[in-house]
Order: C-alpha cells, then structure tokens, then sequence
C-alpha cells in the first residue's frame, strides 16, 4: 500500500530531512482515471480542505481542473494557478455575507446552503447566485459524520427550495456529503433515490433542478483494507444511470484523490524504557502531520526497516505536550535512534491541520513520479 519502499524512504531521509511527506504524481493522476473509469457521468470537483499543498494543487489542476472550496484563502489558492471562478463551487453551507460578495467578485457563483437564514444572505446577489440545497443522510458507516452539523432533512427540503423561490433565488439542484471514509457504497444508492424523490416532487411543484452533487466520502485505505474500488463504484454508477440518466452530476472527492498518494517518512529522534514499556520519540506528532488522529479521527498504519519480534511500544510526537502521543499501544520490532518509521496514506486532513506548536515546523513535502 505504501507507494515508497524502506530502501527509498531511507534514501529521501538522507537527502531531505524529516519530517518529510512524499508525493507520488502517477497515484493522483490514477485516482482521477479511476473516477472517470467507474463514474464516467460524474465530473469531480477535488476538495480543497483534504490537502490544500499548492505542489499538490498543481498536479491536481493538470489531471482535473475543478475544485470544491469552501473559503475566501481557498479561492485565492486555487486562482493562482489561473483556474477560472466559473469553475470553483463553494461548498460551504454558512459563510458571511462579505465571503459571498468576494466569491461573485472572483467568478464563483455555485454556492450551497440548508437554512433559510443562508438564503437572506443571496437576496442582493439574486441574479448572480446558483444554488445547491444540502440535504442529509446521517451515515453511522462513515468515519467523520458530515450530516451531523450540516444538511436539511429531506422532508423540509421542499419547503426550503419554495422558500427560496418567494425569495426570488434560483434553486439549481441538490447536494449531500454521506461522510467522510464512507465505507458503504449503498448510503450512496440510498441518498440517490432519495435526491430522485424531492427533484420529482420539486418538479411538481414548478421547480425543475439541473444538478446533482453527490458530495465527497469516497474512502482510502488506512489500517483495514477496504472495499476494492470498482466494487465500491460500481452501484453508485449504476444508481446514477437509473435515477439520473439526464441530469449533470458533479462529485466532492478529497481523501479518495489524496489519501493514499502520499507517504510521510519520520525518524526516531530519542527513546526511553519507562515502567518496562519502550517509548520511542519521533519527529512529527499530534500537533503536526498526525492531527489527522485528533481531527480526522483516523489511525495510519506504521512501518518499520526493522524485522525483528514486535513488541508493544508508545509512539510519541516531538512536542513538550503529554497529550503528542500518537500511539499509546503500538506494536513494532525493538526501534533505535535513527531509525525511520514509514507512513503510507498520509495525504489527507493531515498536513492542513498542522501546527508549529513549540516552534516545530510541519513536515516538509516532495514530489516524486
Ligand atoms: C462539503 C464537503 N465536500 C467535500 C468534502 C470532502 O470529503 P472527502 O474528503 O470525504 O471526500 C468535505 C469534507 O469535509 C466537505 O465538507
């Protein structure tokens, strides 16, 4: 799973330091061939929140230049590599009214939203806004629940899209997100019919949508192997062709694209036996590349060049903080200092989160092919 190998990640330590988080091109550039090969009907906009690294951006422009953002910082980001507004959506269901302004400025004019509080916000900018209701599914076999905090059920969606018509605004599909590392393709299916229900009862009602945006979640792989990914595709695709044969349909990935694309190589900086439990130090943690653990509620597989019996061990962050443990029961083979542990599937909600708490710098990033 790991797209480096030990002989190569002890290579880059030498040459480059560490912390040091190492990106392959050729698996971002797979993972969109994927998306077109198993959604072909579906055009991704990447999520910029997963990883924002403009070296990262870059590659990503070359294979699909469509991004979801979700603040004024991600827009400017995004335009700097000369990626028009008209093909940005921001997906932010609450933002000021000034961030709204300053997205029309710069050319975006999809926005979402799931309140009717939102909607006031596009009533000046009527004739600019095209809009996407957020509607729920909470997902209980999702790692991060995004239907919690966000989204209008489906049964006040109707409401919400005629409220929005008294206001004058244009309502031009819907949108949901059924989690992030959404384990179960079906939530999808399940969410899709539902979508097909409220357009047909909109459509009733006068209100005829163009888009539908079936949000992020896709899932990487971590510690557990999951399902293979034309498998997991595959009745999404085939929900899509039965309920949406003819509507233009547009997808959120950002772990699917980045997660798995990058390896963050780290070095045992000290080591200690304390109550007869090794305690290995390395040089990023909790409050650098592996917030994603505190954030992202996720668990990265470690790597050792060591063969040797693994024993149980803690595996702490270089901080001052008792809290910069990123293992506390963690098995590995007798480590020294040195030594480097790999980190496959490093690429997502990981580097975004980091601090420089106690003047520690984030890990550094490299491209290889
Ligand atoms: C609105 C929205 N779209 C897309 C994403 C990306 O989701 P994922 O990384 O699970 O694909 C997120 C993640 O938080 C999100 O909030």
């Amino acid at each position: 799973m790991a797209i480096i190998g030990m002989k190569e990640a002890r290579k880059l330590q030498e040459t480059y330091g560490t912390p040091l988080m190492v990106v392959s091109r050729r698996e971002i550039e797979d993972r969109f061939q994927m998306l077109s090969d198993y959604l072909p009907q579906v055009q991704p906009y990447y999520a910029v929140k997963a990883n924002p690294n403009p070296d990262i951006i870059k590659i990503i422009k070359n294979c699909n230049p469509y991004f979801d953002i979700c603040s004024n910082a991600e827009i400017d980001l995004i335009k700097g590599f000369g990626v028009e507004g008209k093909d940005l959506i921001h997906t932010h269901p609450i933002k000021k009214e000034q961030d709204i302004r300053y997205a029309l400025e710069q050319g975006v004019n999809w926005f979402v939203f799931d309140n009717e509080y939102e909607l006031n916000k596009f009533v000046n900018y009527k004739d600019q806004v095209k809009l996407l209701l957020r509607v729920s599914f909470p997902n209980p076999d999702c790692v991060v629940n995004l239907s919690f905090k966000f989204g209008v059920d489906p049964e006040h969606a109707i409401d919400l899209a005629l409220k929005a018509r008294e206001l004058g605004l244009s309502v031009k599909g819907l949108c949901f997100h059924v989690g992030s590392q959404s384990l179960n393709p079906y939530k999808y299916v399940d969410a899709i019919a539902e979508c097909r229900r409220i357009f047909n009862l909109l459509a009733l009602k006068g209100i005829i949508l163009e888009v539908l945006d079936i949000g992020g979640g896709f899932p990487a792989e971590y510690v557990e192997s999951i399902i293979p990914v034309r498998n997991f595709f595959m009745p999404i695709s085939d929900a899509l062709n039965r309920f949406f044969p003819n509507i233009r349909i547009i997808s959120e990935p950002g772990r699917f694209v980045v997660a798995n694309a990058v390896n963050l190589i780290l070095t045992v900086i000290g080591k200690s036996n304390r109550a007869n439990v090794w305690w290995y130090y390395v040089d990023d943690g909790l409050y650098g590349s592996f917030s994603g653990k505190v954030f992202d509620h996720c668990d990265y597989p470690l790597l050792s060049e060591r063969q040797g019996v693994r024993e149980q061990c803690i595996v702490a962050g270089p901080t001052c903080d008792s809290f910069d443990i990123i293992y506390q029961n963690s098995s590995l083979p007798r480590l020294d200092i040195g030594d480097i542990l790999l980190v496959p599937a490093m690429g997502a909600y990981t580097g975004c989160s980091a601090t420089n708490f106690n003047g520690l710098a984030p890990a550094k990033t490299i491209i290889i092919d």
